[in-house]
């Protein structure tokens, strides 16, 4: 899999990855809403009505970022949440909004790296990563560090943009690389938070591909449902 960075620099992808997150974290959700006309809260609720079907009462949201999954997770399942991510300024925007919400007791935020997770063994009834698991520098590793934390027999449930396939996959790819990131470089001010976003989803394994890396991570079963024609993709793996 070839590594796609987000600034080409000699810095290596997870610290990339943390500063373009630090850079765009105030427009974030604004982005995440306008560029996908608010799909992207259908295809997160989607998620947690699969994960509530675990009736989990602790969740670990890894790469919550501003914490839109956790929140949602929490007011699905009533589960507590902690939500960890490598950007302190994501995390900062979540705080607030957790507060905001009065939810703070219910979900804690912390720094922290997906692929050294400062978590025991078998802690979580379920783990969900969304739009996370493409910017681990290490999928791999991620992914077992994703499947030591949940319990024996629970899942971790993976929402990721895929590609879309059939007649209507130029149309959108018109759209994905094209006019989105004008978009994301007008409102974020960072020349290439918005063209990483296509380019790492190209080169970004999904469907089969994607299924049978988290099989090789040692998960046991994994299903996957896509979303709105392909755009996205929810995996569930049970460990
Ligand atoms: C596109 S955002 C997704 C945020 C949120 N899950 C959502 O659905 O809006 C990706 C997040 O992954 C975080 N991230 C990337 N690599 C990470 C890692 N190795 N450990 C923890 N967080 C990571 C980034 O800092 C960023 O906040």
């Amino acid at each position: 899999m070839s590594q796609v960075t987000p600034y080409n620099t000699e810095a290596g992808k997870k610290k990339e990855v943390e500063d373009m997150f630090d850079n765009i974290a105030p427009k974030y959700d604004l982005l995440n809403h306008v560029l996908s006309m608010k799909i992207d809260v259908l295809w997160r609720n989607t998620l947690v009505k699969w994960m509530n079907k675990d009736q989990p009462k602790l969740v670990l949201d890894v790469a919550t970022g501003t914490g839109d999954l956790a929140i949602a997770v929490q007011k699905g399942t009533g589960a507590k949440v902690v939500g960890l991510d490598l950007s302190q300024q994501m995390l900062n925007v979540g705080i607030d909004k957790i507060k905001k919400l009065k939810l703070d007791a219910e979900i804690s935020m912390e720094k922290g790296d997906a692929e050294n997770l400062p978590f025991d063994d078998n802690k979580f009834d379920a783990v969900s990563v969304a739009f996370g698991v493409r910017n681990f520098e290490n999928l791999e590793k991620g992914l077992s560090e994703l499947r030591r934390v949940v319990k024996e027999n629970a899942s971790v449930y993976i929402l990721e943009f895929s590609k879309v396939e059939g007649f209507l996959g130029p149309f959108y790819m018109f759209y994905f690389k094209n006019i989105l990131p004008q978009i994301g470089k007008l409102v974020s001010k960072d020349n290439r938070a918005y063209t990483y976003l296509p380019d790492s989803v190209n080169a970004f394994p999904f469907g089969e591909k994607m299924k049978n890396i988290l099989l090789k991570t040692g998960f046991q079963k994994v299903e996957y449902k896509k979303l709105s024609l392909g755009i996205a993709t929810i995996y569930k793996a049970t460990k």
